[in-house]
């Protein structure tokens, strides 16, 4: 039987992902280096679905270590590759360690999947489109320069899977451009487990009402939009995982149109940062504090997804609620809060050494 390589499997979205295909039948193995994770999913993930995943700690920017993968695998014929540093402000610090990591990375991913040929399904990001012109963003929306090295190196990664599936022949892509993916599998045994003070609303919200920080500071509150605050497309995490399932099947199944296709995987609505704060509110019985503080540098006022083109060939929407992502995220940092940082690896909070 084919195995399926998840890189990056023991981080916030790879870590969905392996449920929902081992929920549906497939044999995964996991490749992370821990630099953002722990071991702790894996326990998770059996929890859910009865099985402990298959997983092997070794970077992915390394090519003898991704050789001897492949080797030691030879039935690895897809490829879902997550594992990427993607704190945006600290791209801007360290851009060399970015471009160094995620760009290496796909480089080997390719070239040792291209000597046996395959399928290879790609995290990117809706920071590709920058602050688009027209809303909602489609597929053919124009790629802008991007706002950091992180971003940059989505774009850059597109561009070499897009020229090595042309010129190899033997592989076939999908780049899935991801709106902003939120809350945890509903059963609370997996969930995002940001490292330090996070960057993302949503652990941030979840945290301070936890008590880890003292308020939430939105940034903006004077953007063009109906009540001041930024706009995203946000949409939950089990949704993101089945959409890297479709596609997966897509490749599998010879259904794609062209050897590399990309698409939009979001809810397909805009919601602002008030929005969010008052609808966690309503559905957890939790109050945040929060102030307003200036924009944040880098951020764009407002973006999200057109979905038609997921929707037409891959048969995929969003289908849960932002009433059930956000309790969802609340109900996995409760589950934090009974239980310290477990398992090896060197993402754990800080706070929960
Ligand atoms: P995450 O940090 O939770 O998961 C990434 C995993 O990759 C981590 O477990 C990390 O240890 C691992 N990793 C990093 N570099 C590695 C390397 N060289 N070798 C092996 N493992 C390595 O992040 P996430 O939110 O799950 O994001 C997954 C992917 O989705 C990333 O490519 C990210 O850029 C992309 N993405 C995420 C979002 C989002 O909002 N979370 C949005 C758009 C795109
Ligand atoms: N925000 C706050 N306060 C916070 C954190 C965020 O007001 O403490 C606001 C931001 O200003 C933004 C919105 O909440 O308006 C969402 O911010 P996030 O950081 O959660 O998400 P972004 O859309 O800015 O960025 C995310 C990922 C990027 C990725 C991008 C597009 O962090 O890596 O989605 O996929 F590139």
């Amino acid at each position: 039987m084919s195995k399926i390589l998840i890189t990056g499997g023991t981080g916030y979205i790879g870590s969905h992902t392996v449920v929902e295909l081992m929920e549906s039948g497939y044999d995964v193995v996991i490749v992370d280096n821990l630099s953002n994770s722990t071991t702790a999913p894996l326990e998770g993930i059996k929890r859910i679905t009865g099985r402990k995943p298959e997983f092997v700690e070794a970077d992915c920017s390394d090519l003898g270590q991704m050789r001897a993968l492949f080797e030691r695998y030879p039935q690895i014929r897809s490829v879902i590759h997550f594992a990427a540093l993607k704190a945006v402000g600290e791209s801007v610090e360290k851009p060399l360690d970015y471009y160094r990591n995620n760009i290496l990375s796909v480089i080997n991913l390719l070239e040792l999947l291209g000597k046996r040929g395959g399928n290879f399904v790609f995290s990117s990001s809706c920071t590709v489109y920058g602050q688009p012109d027209i809303l909602p963003v489609t597929e053919e929306s124009p790629i802008k320069k991007a706002l950091s090295p992180y971003g940059n190196t989505k774009r850059i990664a597109e561009n070499i899977i897009e020229d090595t599936v042309a010129a190899m022949g033997n592989i076939n892509a999908i780049a899935l451009r991801y709106f902003n993916p939120i809350g945890a599998h509903p059963s609370a045994e997996i969930g995002e487990y940001p490292v330090g003070k996070p960057d993302n609303l949503i652990p941030f919200i979840t945290q301070t009402v936890r008590g880890i920080w003292e308020k939430l500071q939105i940034f903006g509150s004077d953007y063009n939009t109906p009540d001041g605050t930024a706009i995203r497309d946000y949409f939950h995490v089990v949704d993101l995982a089945k959409a890297h399932v479709v596609a997966l099947e897509r490749l599998l199944e010879d259904k794609n149109r062209k050897p590399y296709e990309v698409f939009n995987v979001g809810a397909g609505r805009g919601i602002t940062v008030l929005e969010i704060v008052n609808t966690f509110e309503r559905v957890t019985g939790q109050k945040v504090n929060y102030e307003f503080t200036r924009r944040r540098a880098g951020d764009i006022e407002k973006v999200w997804a057109d979905t038609t083109l997921a929707e037409k060939e891959l048969g995929w929407r969003a289908e849960k609620t932002l009433e059930e992502a956000l309790l969802s995220a609340w109900k996995w940092e409760e589950r934090l809060l009974r239980r310290k940082g477990k398992g090896k690896g060197k993402g754990k909070r800080d706070n929960e050494h």
